[in-house]
């Protein structure tokens, strides 16, 4: 087997839709029969309780992954409803690496180290990132094949693109030469609404093909899924929400062959 492509979820906006993606995107992929890891690097573990790990009963996680190498593929979890979609768990411990690795040399290449031994067993592994351009952020960059950006279709959504696409052709330059833009999600998309259609076609213009055809719509199913620690497509496969995010699984696989 091919080794698996690493994709970051990134924008240091908060409440853009980087976990709900994650946790949504890898889900659908499982669901198209492919076997996939998601990486929880935001101290906060959304993407881990929304994939139903109790964070409490975990004895390792990301932050001793990031102490020693070794405790990898032993914190790695098999989703409950998903046989085919694992976790690698955080906790708010991991908050600490931001500090604890400030003098330490190549910090920046912690994850991606950690890393290599799974990428023989998955096809894909998404990270979700916490909402800053931090160390955490700068690991998840520096392990990437790609990255992938989700955008709010609101009025800020712009703000601070530009300085995430600076850091991510700083972080191509300086550390990781293979880094690429996936592509760019629209996400809470409310076809009744004019702003989300400004927004649409302005980030349309400046990325053109690079935005994914398929936007996920606002829908209250993917907020209610994570207290339930599923993915929309095992609480409501009907739903819009899960739609969306099936299509945008298939679009994504077409992109990668093509
Ligand atoms: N398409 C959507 N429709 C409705 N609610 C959404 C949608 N996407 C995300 N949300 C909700 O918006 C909030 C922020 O989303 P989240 O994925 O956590 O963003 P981020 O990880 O970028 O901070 C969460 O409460 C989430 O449930
Ligand atoms: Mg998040």
């Amino acid at each position: 087997m091919n080794k698996g492509k690493i994709i970051a979820l990134a924008n240091q906006k908060g409440g853009v839709g980087k976990t709900t993606t994650t946790i949504n995107l890898a889900a659908s992929l499982a669901k198209l029969g492919h076997k996939v890891l998601v990486v929880d690097s935001d101290p906060q573990g959304n993407a881990s309780s929304g994939l139903g790990i109790n964070i409490a009963d975990m004895e390792k996680h990301l932050y001793h992954c990031y102490l020693d190498n070794e405790h990898v593929t032993k914190s790695v979890r098999q989703t409950e409803y998903l046989p085919s979609l694992y976790v690698l768990p955080t906790h708010i411990d991991l908050i600490g690496v931001e500090v604890e690795l400030m003098g330490a040399q190549r910090r920046e290449k912690y994850l991606s180290q950690m890393l290599q031994p799974l990428l023989e067993d998955y096809e894909y592994v998404f990270v979700d990132c916490p909402p800053s351009l931090g160390l955490l952020t700068l690991n998840a960059l520096s392990a990437a094949d790609s990255v992938m950006i989700p955008l709010q279709c609101e009025y800020f959504a712009l703000e601070g693109l530009s300085q995430l696409i600076r850091t991510i052709r700083l972080v191509k330059r300086s550390y990781n030469k293979k880094l690429k833009i996936e592509g760019l999600v629209l996400t809470m998309y409310d076809r009744r609404n004019r702003l989300t259609f400004q927004v649409a076609k302005e980030v349309k213009q400046h990325f053109k093909e690079k935005v994914y055809r398929t936007v996920i719509p606002r829908n209250v199913r993917l907020s209610e899924c994570p207290s339930y620690g599923k993915p929309v497509i095992e609480y409501d496969k009907k739903s819009p929400g899960a739609l969306g995010y099936m299509n945008l699984g298939k679009e994504f696989i077409k992109r990668q062959v093509a």
